[in-house]
């Protein structure tokens, strides 16, 4: 494996479109980070939106192998939806076996970043991102591995292996204050409306059934929160995508970083008991 740097994550996806040439169709998950989708669209790449297994919440695997089946696409970004780990090896190596040329691109820009690539991982270039509101925060930067044949041109670098330190000094300190931070919402919050806790790294997650009613209580007593991700389905595309929706429709994201404190944690945590329906 190779290491790409660069100004953001969504460089490396935007230089490896380009430098690939292909402009066949890419799938993504319909829950993604709409910056991903409008970097497909600059690179002139088209893509279709899969919708997220209400189980896993991960890109539904069973539909998107049914698509790359049916027709050939250029590549599929999986991406790992509030940062939860578990890579997907063995639907990564079928995918292969049907479509050998399929690009696959591990998107692991919401997890904990990893300084070394993952031997075990079967996706052709494992994507990370120290940009704003990720596990380490540098307000810019991305980094790849990506497998030794791919050509990759980069456009701009400015993000050097100095700044992998910097990611090792501020990593422990991340995941300390998201440890604090978890341990209050977990403590305070019912258990049934908590994500399972692989999914509480990037913020601390909760599924409400009046979710717009609890942000503007948190927003109105001088807090915030955010509610991550919108389905794209059938806003950039003219699909719908029920899963990634009824998400969007339920989800809280708390804050756990370091805008945030312990104090203000149990406050908003007072502010959802109090509404909660
Ligand atoms: C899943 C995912 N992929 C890619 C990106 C883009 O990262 P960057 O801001 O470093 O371009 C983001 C940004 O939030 C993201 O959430």
């Amino acid at each position: 494996m190779q290491i790409i740097r660069a100004p953001r994550a969504s460089t490396i996806i935007y230089s490896l479109l380009i430098d690939l040439g292909n402009r066949s169709p890419w799938l993504l998950p319909a829950n993604i980070c709409p910056i991903v989708p409008i970097t497909f669209l600059k690179a002139r790449v088209p893509f279709h939106f899969v919708d997220i297994s209400a189980k896993t919440l991960h890109m539904n695997l069973e539909q998107a192998e049914a698509l790359i089946k049916k027709r050939k696409f250029g590549g599929l970004l999986y991406a790992h939806t509030y940062g939860e780990a578990s890579t997907p090896n063995d639907f990564f190596a079928l995918s292969k076996r049907f479509s050998p040329d399929l690009m696959l691109l591990d998107d692991r820009c919401l997890c904990a970043p990893d300084l070394e690539a993952d031997p075990a991982n079967k996706a052709d270039v494992q994507l990370y991102s120290t940009g704003y509101a990720k596990i380490v925060e540098l307000n810019f930067g991305g980094y790849a591995f990506i497998r030794d044949d791919i050509h990759y041109q980069a456009a701009h670098l400015s993000f050097n292996p100095h700044h992998h330190e910097e990611i090792e000094k501020d990593l422990k300190k991340s995941l300390e204050q998201r440890k604090r931070l978890n341990q209050v919402y977990a403590s305070i919050l019912p258990a049934e409306i908590q994500l399972p806790d692989g999914f509480q790294t990037w913020r601390f997650n909760i599924r409400v059934k009046n979710k717009q009613h609890i942000l503007e209580k948190i927003f109105s007593s001088g807090f915030f929160a955010s509610s991550h991700y919108a389905s794209l389905a059938d806003i950039m595309d003219d699909d719908r995508a029920p899963h990634a929706e009824t998400l969007a429709e339920t989800v809280i994201n708390l804050f756990n970083d370091h805008h945030f404190t312990s104090d203000q944690a149990e406050q908003v945590c007072k502010i959802i008991l109090e509404n909660l329906v």
